[in-house]
Parts: structure tokens; sequence; C-alpha cells
């Protein structure tokens, strides 16, 4: 599954190492699941929004995860931070964490910045990781991203090379070790 963690779509572009990699992949942006500020009394009073249950139904189909996640200030964006804490709470007949727990994470990033949003995937990795994701070592983060694609996809070879590197990895990873 590959999650485009970023609200805004304009900039978009293609990812060799994205989903052709995979066999059975699928693509979700998380603006097709808007969800208000997670709020415990809101979640007693009102339940789960049906976007969390539509995301989490579709996570819990897949094994592994491709997050593609920009960075603001040096870290995790709140829209991902807030889907992930509403995706974490317990769904009736659902195991605890289930859209989480087993499954495998491979993180991208990419920013006009130097960085290319390095930094945010290490709180990224960390978040995940307590929730039972296990995230691969192996991440990209695309620096200058405004001059990294063009519409024909990734410019520089070397660093299609690496994301292909990442997909590779990820669905080697989740073959061995996916919750099946
Ligand atoms: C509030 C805010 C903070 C940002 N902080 C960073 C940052 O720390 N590092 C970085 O590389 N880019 C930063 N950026 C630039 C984003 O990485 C860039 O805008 C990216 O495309 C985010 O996509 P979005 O604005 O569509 O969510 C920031 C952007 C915003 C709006």
């Amino acid at each position: 599954m590959w999650i485009v963690a970023d609200a805004r779509i304009r900039r978009r572009r293609r990812q060799r190492g994205g989903p052709d990699a995979w066999s059975r992949p699928t693509s979700s942006k998380l603006r097709d699941y808007p969800m208000p500020l997670y709020d415990g009394d809101l979640e007693a009073g009102d339940g789960m929004p049906e976007s969390v249950g539509r995301l989490g139904f579709r996570m819990r189909d897949h094994e592994g995860l491709l997050l593609a996640c920009p960075e603001y200030n040096s870290s995790i964006t709140p829209l991902l931070k807030n889907t992930i804490d509403w995706l974490s709470r317990p769904v009736d007949g659902a195991a605890p964490l289930a859209a989480f727990r087993g499954k495998v994470a491979g993180l991208l990033a990419a920013s006009p910045g130097g960085l290319g949003g390095l930094r945010g995937l290490v709180h990224v990795r960390a978040i995940l990781s307590g929730i039972g994701v296990h995230v691969i070592p192996t991440q990209v983060a695309v620096p200058k991203s405004h001059e990294a694609f063009d519409d024909d996809g990734v410019r520089d070879e070397r660093l299609a090379g690496r994301l292909d590197a990442l997909a590779a990895e990820l669905v080697r990873t989740t073959a061995r070790l996916g919750s099946g």
C-alpha cells in the first residue's frame, strides 16, 4: 500500500521505486480521508469518523506500507500524526492496533530543502516502531524536490536506483515478516 501522507496533490510526481515494484499495490492519499483533530471527547460523543474506519480497513488488508512523508519544522506533519492517532484507537471487533501491528513500512520524504525531509523521518520511524510496525532500515529523502522530478518521473538515475532499492527491500522484508 502506497500512502501519500500529504494533503496537497499539485506537486505529486511519479516515483519509479513506488508501486511499480509491488505485486498488488494500492495507493491512498490522506486528503481522501479527512479527519478532525483527535479529541477524546469527540470520539466518546460521536464515535470514529467514517474516514478512520475506511482507511483502517484498507490498511488491515495490506502487509506492507510505503509512506511518502513531508516534513514540517524538522518533524512529522500534523496531518500524518493525527491520522496515526485516530487509527491507533481501538475498533470494535478488531485486535488492538490492527492497522499497524506486524506491518512492514518503508519511508520516503521529498522536500524543496537541502535535507529532503530526513529529520521528519526520524520521528515517523519512532512513532511507527512504537505501535508495532517493522520500519525497514533503508529510507530515501529527496532534497531539492522541485528539481528532482520531471513529467517522466525521477531525473537522476542514482536517485531512481535508490528508490528502486527501497521498494525492493520493502517487498522482500514484507514477504519475510509480514503479518499475513
Ligand atoms: C509549516 C511548514 C513547515 C515546513 N518545515 C519544513 C522543514 O522543516 N523541512 C523541510 O525540508 N521542509 C519544510 N517545509 C516544506 C515542506 O517540506 C514542503 O512544503 C512540502 O512540500 C510539504 O508539502 P505540503 O505543504 O503540501 O504539506 C515546511 C512547510 C510548511 C508549510
